[in-house]
């Protein structure tokens, strides 16, 4: 899941470095690796690449290298998650042939590249790395030696196997950059006398807001003043066609002044429910999806991690409102379903990046089987939102925080909606019950801002008192469960202490096994179960564990449990709203107090790119 970058400028058009640009377009890439970082600068004058590059974080290996002040024009640069080598200086990013006079980045997985490796050894080719990246490199070296650098690079590209996002320079072309995607996400940036490509916009938005999304099999390279991209089958690409405008600000890819995106994140949850609900009900999207779906035969839902668990509250929605079975499955086993699905039947695709390659390659199978692809996502221009048959905004602006927050609360409030406009479509709701459910939707934004201001405080007070623990559980019944999952998930990728989630009633068979004094277990209480709950915490009190309720304070008394987290009381239908917030704020004030960075967690990318 490795974050590239490459900037092609005129000599005149920009003030700032080439070099400075990439470095800062590195600096918004991070989170999709962090474990070590280079860039390649073209020397025109000189006919030479300079390469600097380490393991290690990029403040720290800029600074060393002084990656802002090399000279060049041209450049890539790349941020490193590693599959094949060891996170070493010469495992990093760029990776180079044997005279230095080509560089590459790469995010993505070579499959067949020791079949490649060892055809280029016996041409006398040296390798220097363990990754499966430096054998383009060498290939593009060996087969320039007959052709011109795109043509060798399209050769080159055509024998690959697996998945790429590739951005690759060359002494012999040095204004140019040559770059080609198949299932990692690569975007070009257009404007005067200035081209970027790179793994996302917002690593971009410093310079332009006019973007063309990749798809996959496209290959082309950028010089200042020119893009030229061709289609998998070698056609020329009409550009104006793709050109797409995003208005989002780059300031909203910085901290605001917030020690961490993770904490500015969840603190935008309120704004930002607020432009999801406006964005949504200001157009017919949502009827015309709920159209689709009810022509549905079956209903599948998948995604992963965070929008998995949005998923698992999109069927509870479903099924509450609709009385439709949604089947929803963990998107890198639909292989273990992908039989099931018959054309007629509906495939919804959570995902925030748009580019979580387990969730891409669910939704092709089940497309390829004659399904319908209705997708939800936050990023239009992803591969998932442009594959889908039909696309939902989820309008929650870039989120650069690993651990999902801000994204996880607008999959829900989508998911809410479209129950509810499915429901009315079906019959199953009066035109009046929706336009009363769809009110109370309507205050998503103040009920998660109303959970925040009240718990914040709390969940400090309780980072305090379990930061030294080594395993926690989170248990929930109904809307409950979903949200015991996620809980779990947050504390987990951020702090590093083993958090599991169980259906409350589920403790009982086996789980409780664990729990001895003062062993924390944190109750998420929806109004749909408290009475059922109660007797779980009872069962916890009875050996010693110490129990922390997330509800309202009516239900204080009845559950008993040690500590309450105090949300608000309000609809069920706003829960998700209230019950969320807090176990936000607890995974971030864990980690903080554990001394971990929660914007860059250990082992973890935002997207997962490669399988
Ligand atoms: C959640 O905090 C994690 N970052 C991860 O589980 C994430 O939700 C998952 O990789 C799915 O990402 P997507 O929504 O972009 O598809
Ligand atoms: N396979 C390449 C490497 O290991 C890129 C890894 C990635 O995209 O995460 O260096």
């Amino acid at each position: 899941m490795c974050g590239i970058i490459g900037v092609t400028c005129l000599p005149s058009s920009r003030n700032q470095k080439v070099a400075e640009i990439i470095t800062n377009g590195l600096r918004s890439l991070e989170y999709r690796g962090y474990d070590s970082v280079g860039i390649a600068m073209i020397d025109a004058s000189e006919r030479r690449i300079i390469i600097k590059k380490s393991d290690g974080m990029l403040e720290q290996v800029a600074k060393r290298y002084d990656f802002p002040n090399t000279p060049g024009f041209t450049g890539i640069g790349h941020t490193r998650w590693a599959t094949h080598g060891a996170p070493t200086q010469i495992n990093a990013h760029p990776q180079v042939d044997c005279k230095q006079e080509i560089a590459v980045v790469h995010n993505g997985i070579v499959k067949n590249f020791l079949e490649l490796k060892r055809e280029l050894e016996a041409k006398g080719h040296i390798f220097k790395s363990e990754t499966d990246t430096e054998v383009i490199a060498h290939m593009v070296e060996e087969l320039s030696k007959n052709s011109d650098t795109f043509t060798a690079f399209k050769k080159t590209v055509s024998m690959l196997e697996g998945s790429y996002a590739l951005a690759l320079v060359s002494v012999k072309e040095p204004d140019k950059i040559f770059f080609a995607r198949r299932e990692s996400p690569l975007i070009i940036g257009i404007s005067e006398g200035i081209n970027l490509i790179a793994s996302d916009i917002p690593a971009m938005l410093d310079h332009t807001n006019a973007f063309i999304p990749l798809s996959d099999g496209e290959i082309g390279w950028i010089s200042p003043s020119h893009v030229h991209l061709e289609s998998l089958s070698g056609e020329v690409v009409d550009l104006k066609k793709r050109i797409i405008y995003v208005d989002w600000k780059s300031d909203m890819v910085r901290k605001g002044g917030y020690p961490h995106f993770m904490i500015k994140e969840i603190h935008e949850q309120p704004q930002v429910l607020k432009n999801t609900y406006e964005g949504l009900m200001s157009d017919d999207i949502l009827d015309r999806a709920a159209d689709l779906l009810m022509r549905g035969e079956k209903l599948f839902v998948t995604a992963a991690g965070t929008s998995y668990h949005a998923s698992l509250l999109l069927k509870l929605f479903f099924e509450k409102l609709t009385g439709k079975i949604v089947y929803p499955f963990i998107a890198s086993e639909f292989r273990t379903v992908e039989h099931l699905a018959d054309r007629g039947d509906i495939i919804m695709v959570v995902s925030q990046s748009g580019e979580t390659i387990d969730t891409m390659k669910a939704m092709r199978a089940f497309r390829a089987r004659g399904a319908t692809a209705v997708a939800i996502t936050n990023v239009m221009g992803s591969t998932i939102g442009r594959e889908a048959d039909f696309t939902i905004p989820m309008r929650a602006g870039p989120e650069i925080g690993v651990a999902a927050t801000k994204t996880f609360l607008t999959q829900a409030l989508v998911a809410s909606l479209l129950s509810i406009k499915f429901s009315s479509k079906v019959g199953k709701m009066g035109k009046d019950e929706e336009r009363g459910a769809l009110a109370i939707l309507g205050e998503a934004g103040r009920i998660a801002g109303e959970s925040i201001a009240m718990t914040e405080g709390a969940a400090k007070g309780m980072a305090e008192r379990i930061h030294t623990t080594k395993s926690l559980y989170f248990l929930g019944r109904g809307l409950g469960v979903p949200l015991a999952y996620e809980a779990a998930l947050k504390l987990k990728e951020i702090s590093y202490i083993h958090a599991e989630a169980y259906p409350a009633g589920e403790s009982k068979h086996g789980p409780i096994a664990l729990v001895e004094r003062d062993f924390p277990v944190f109750f998420i209480v929806s109004s749909d179960s408290s009475d059922e709950i109660a007797s779980n915490v009872a069962e916890m009190n009875a050996r010693g564990a110490l129990t922390v309720a997330l509800a309202p304070e009516k239900f204080k008394e009845k559950l008993g449990a040690k500590v309450l987290f105090r949300v608000p009381e309000v609809d069920p239908m706003l829960e998700p709203y209230a019950l969320t917030p807090p176990f936000q704020l607890l995974a971030y004030y864990t980690a903080v107090r554990r001394g971990y960075n929660p914007d860059r967690p250990r082992n973890l990318a935002k997207t997962v790119t490669v399988e």
